[in-house]
């Protein structure tokens, strides 16, 4: 049975499959933008959130720009995304890393990792896309994705399954294209590994997937709120 090292098959399927986005433009990523649209997708869908990306950026095209907006006008940008705490703590990061670091994202974990509104998740999107760092950036796509694929049938919102697909999701990234394959994770997720019943007939990943061998995939992964 083929479990190991399905990585490559998935970054071949991103190369044609990859969705054009408004923050995938150019091969060396501004961590500022990638930083932005984290936070603007962690509560949004990319369909909602591209207006408001693009004319965030129209109006705080960088760091120095948001850093000096006044936190009223940050909000008016913000009107219609909802979760405000999101852009305020966005601000006050960026205005530490005016301040702090030269206007530059850090780019180690522990000190990203200090910034008002960057956890686990934004910090790993950050330093493997912007940085190239081989980090995972584990979310509920990606927790969907490997239960399914190595057919976990505990809760994905424990904190175990959480470190246990963590260190599987790390044990795949591939050194020098960690960025690309965590965005593939997104793409794959929001377009094949979808919730409910996900689209098995175009998975380039049927062969490794042993949910798919059991005939769970509708029944995983299993969800349990407290
Ligand atoms: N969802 C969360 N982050 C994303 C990204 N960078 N691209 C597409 N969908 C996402």
């Amino acid at each position: 049975e083929k479990t190991e090292h399905w990585a490559p098959v998935l970054l071949q399927w991103f190369r044609t499959h990859r969705r054009e986005l408004p923050w995938r433009c150019g091969s060396r990523r501004d961590p500022y933008k990638v930083w932005v649209s984290e936070i603007m997708l962690q509560q949004t869908k990319v369909e909602a959130v591209r207006p408001y990306y693009d004319s965030w950026m129209d109006r705080f095209p960088d760091i120095p720009a948001l850093a000096e907006a006044s936190q009223d006008e940050v909000l008016r940008q913000w009107q219609g995304l909802g979760y405000y705490s999101r852009a305020r703590n966005l601000h006050a990061a960026v205005q530490e890393v005016q301040s702090v670091y030269g206007g530059s994202v850090p780019d180690t974990k522990k000190e990203i990792l200090k910034l008002k509104g960057v956890g686990d998740y934004t910090a790993g999107a950050i330093l493997s896309i912007a940085y190239g760092k081989p980090e995972v950036a584990v979310d509920g796509n990606v927790l969907r994705v490997f239960a399914r694929l190595y057919r976990i049938g505990d809760n994905i919102l424990s904190a175990s399954v959480k470190q246990q697909i963590t260190a599987l999701a790390k044990a795949q990234i591939p050194a020098d294209r960690a960025g690309d394959f965590n965005e593939a994770l997104m793409d794959f997720g929001a377009m094949i590994c979808i919730p409910k019943h996900p689209r098995c007939e175009a998975c380039p990943l049927t062969a490794y997937c042993q949910a798919r061998r059991a005939g769970m995939e509708t029944e995983l992964p299993v969800r349990l709120t407290k």
